[in-house]
């Protein structure tokens, strides 16, 4: 099934940008690092990688070239998949990554397939608990999963930006109960930390702003796309005001031997 969201959207979240939610690559080499020291033995045969909701791919190439992988990248929006591709035979890794245009809720892909699951910033679509769970079945015994989450950094949020935030993620809930959850599901965490705030405000938020004055200077847009602009543009308001009480935690775990 591919997305259903307004094509405006997508004019906003251009393939081109160079990603499409929080992230860097320190943060990214962090999060491997956990994975493969805690297993050894990923050195010494071809791995197999999902990364789900890969986007424009930033993620997925860091993983191609950093390990011995053959990995499958799935998002819902074909031209995401398109330009990860393109940007794959740039870098000179397109052998070891194929896409799938799927819905991440409906995978249909065999139970414990995959060595690392990776998913910055698009587990929380399904549910944090649900994607734990789906992801833990396609994992092998001993396989990882490593996923970046929107969490509360303070028990007792702002109430502006916890208005908002839930609106957006009903159940976006503390580190402590992501914790929980996941110890919940099965796994062994191997790592957590959270994203530095310039991993929101340069690395995504400033291109994103480029292309937000880019739109607006294009021209006079209708309802629906000043809504989706406002939209935008007040969540990236949203962080500058209230960075510190919210943000991405990246949890690296380990699904038990025979499980
Ligand atoms: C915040 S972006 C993260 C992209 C990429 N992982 C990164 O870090 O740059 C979330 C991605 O999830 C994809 N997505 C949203 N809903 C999805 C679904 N139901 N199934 C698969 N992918 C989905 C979006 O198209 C988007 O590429």
């Amino acid at each position: 099934m591919t997305s259903k969201l307004p094509d405006f959207f997508y004019q906003i979240f251009d393939p081109a940008l160079p990603r499409l939610g929080p992230g860097d690559t320190a943060s990214t080499m962090r999060a491997l690092r956990s994975f493969t020291e805690h297993s050894p033995s990923s050195a010494d045969r071809e791995l197999r990688v999902l990364d789900v909701g890969c986007g424009n791919g930033t993620p997925t190439l860091l993983l191609a070239r950093h390990l011995n992988a053959s990995i499958l990248a799935v998002d819902n929006h074909q031209p995401y998949l398109d330009e990860l591709l393109r940007r794959a035979q740039t870098a000179h890794v397109s052998d070891r990554i194929s896409v799938l245009l799927a819905d991440m809720a409906d995978l249909q892909l065999e139970d414990e397939t995959f060595d690392l699951i990776w998913s910055e910033g698009a587990l929380s679509i399904m549910g944090f608990r649900e994607g734990l769970q789906v992801m833990r079945s396609l994992l092998k015994p001993n396989g990882a999963l490593a996923v970046t989450e929107i969490v509360w950094l303070t028990p007792e949020p702002p109430p502006e930006a916890h208005g908002f935030l839930t609106a957006q993620c009903p159940l976006m809930t503390g580190v402590p109960s992501n914790l929980k959850m996941i110890a919940d599901c099965g796994f062994d965490i191997l790592d957590h930390f959270t994203l530095p705030d310039s991993s929101w405000l340069f690395e995504y938020f400033a291109p994103l702003e480029m292309k937000l004055r880019e739109l607006r200077a294009a021209g006079d847009y209708g309802a629906e796309e000043t809504a989706i602009i406002n939209s935008v543009e007040a969540e990236i308001a949203l962080f500058r005001k209230y960075q510190g009480s919210y943000g991405y935690e990246f949890f690296v775990m380990k699904n038990p031997p025979n499980s």
